[in-house]
């Protein structure tokens, strides 16, 4: 039962001391950010995993974010991700040698153009690596505009992946949204090469499947049902649900919504359950409500981690067993980081 597994877990954490940190991302169940050192987003989570000395870094989160801490941390820290089943399916959207061989017709296609490649965290650390090599970098949704901007300076194309609702109201908040254009890998008609050639900013046919269930109508109810409750949403949301929220910023920005709330605030919030509920658990003072109701707004990937994995890989430590490591390779590691190093930066 879960007081049993509790205390597995402290003892386990207890007897590794200093040599193992936690770090749980804000999308995570509650029994696993009750055992995290650092709860946060993808941004915080790996500038901590940047600063972490401990040996060993556990991540509460998916492939991707653990990928980007064991490029960040130095070779001799491993990074254990509970589960192998943890993979965040829209980082699956753009893979590195898809994206490869879509550059090459981009770049055809606007020959005289500059283009700057933007991935956003959620991808593959070859991803970041071929990013890396054309002279872009890596953003999180709390940094895009400011990835954007470095683009904006050294180029005069952004293509911008894996998603597209990301791009599109990043686009939106720099005032840049008149020339886009969409360039699908999976469908022949959406490569058009001259829009590509027309326009500053091309996004990559990627989303959310979470994030892009929310719609205008669950804005308009929560609105209907609770005059005063105002609406803050991930921007992973469609662009027209974007527009319709009060506010729209990256799970820390959510979660410092409600941290700056005044008692008796209503709060309806569009992002993944867990964090909601976290978030309505953490203030009681304010009503915290999910945006779409009943409906569940569960991210699949984020869900592997179960406990009882946690507590296996901790157990096992304890044994001297390092399990689940995750370790890119050192051919991408090394551009890799070039990426991550310059978000890091701007
Ligand atoms: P944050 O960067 O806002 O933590 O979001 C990560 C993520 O996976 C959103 O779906
Ligand atoms: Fe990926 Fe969406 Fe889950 Fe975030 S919520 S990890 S983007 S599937």
């Amino acid at each position: 039962d879960e007081a049993e597994r509790t205390e597995r877990i402290e003892a386990a954490k207890a007897e590794l001391g200093d040599d193992v940190v936690i770090l749980g991302h804000n999308y995570q169940r509650r029994e696993i950010v009750e055992h995290s050192d650092f709860i946060g987003d993808s941004y915080q989570l790996s500038k901590e995993a940047a600063e972490a000395d401990a040996p060993y870094v556990i991540f509460g989160g998916v492939t991707f974010m653990a990928e980007s801490a064991d490029i960040i941390t130095d070779d001799e820290q491993s990074v254990i991700l509970p589960s192998m089943e943890a993979s965040c399916p829209m980082a699956g959207m753009a893979e590195a040698l898809q994206v490869d061989a879509a550059w090459e017709e981009i770049t055809n296609a606007a020959p005289d153009a500059d283009i700057v490649p933007i991935t956003y965290m959620n991808s593959y650390a070859d991803l970041k690596a071929f990013c890396a090599e054309q002279g872009g970098l890596v953003c999180t949704s709390s940094n895009a505009h400011r990835a954007f901007e470095w683009a904006f300076e050294r180029g005069d194309k952004v293509l911008f992946l894996p998603d597209k609702h990301l791009g599109e109201n990043t686009a939106h908040r720099l005032g840049m949204q008149e020339n886009m254009a969409e360039w699908d890998p999976w469908d022949p008609e959406g490569k058009d090469a001259e829009q590509v050639a027309e326009s500053d900013i091309i996004l990559w046919d990627g989303y959310c499947q979470v994030h892009e269930r929310f719609r205008v109508d669950h804005i308009e109810q929560v609105r209907e049902e609770h005059p005063d409750a105002k609406v803050v949403v991930h921007p992973e949301c469609r662009r027209e649900v974007v527009e319709a929220a009060d506010r729209a910023g990256s799970t820390s920005t959510i979660t410092q919504t409600i941290e700056d709330a005044d008692p008796g605030d209503t709060w309806a919030i569009g992002t993944e359950i867990h964090l909601t509920n976290h978030l309505a658990r953490w203030h009681p003072d304010v009503n915290v409500l999910p945006l779409c109701g009943d409906a569940c707004m569960d991210c699949n990937a984020m869900r592997q981690i179960d406990p009882n994995y946690l507590t296996w890989v901790l157990e096992e430590l304890v044994e001297g067993r390092e399990r689940n490591v995750i370790e890119v390779a050192p051919e991408e590691k090394e551009l890799a980081k070039v990426a991550l190093d310059r978000m890091l930066e701007v």
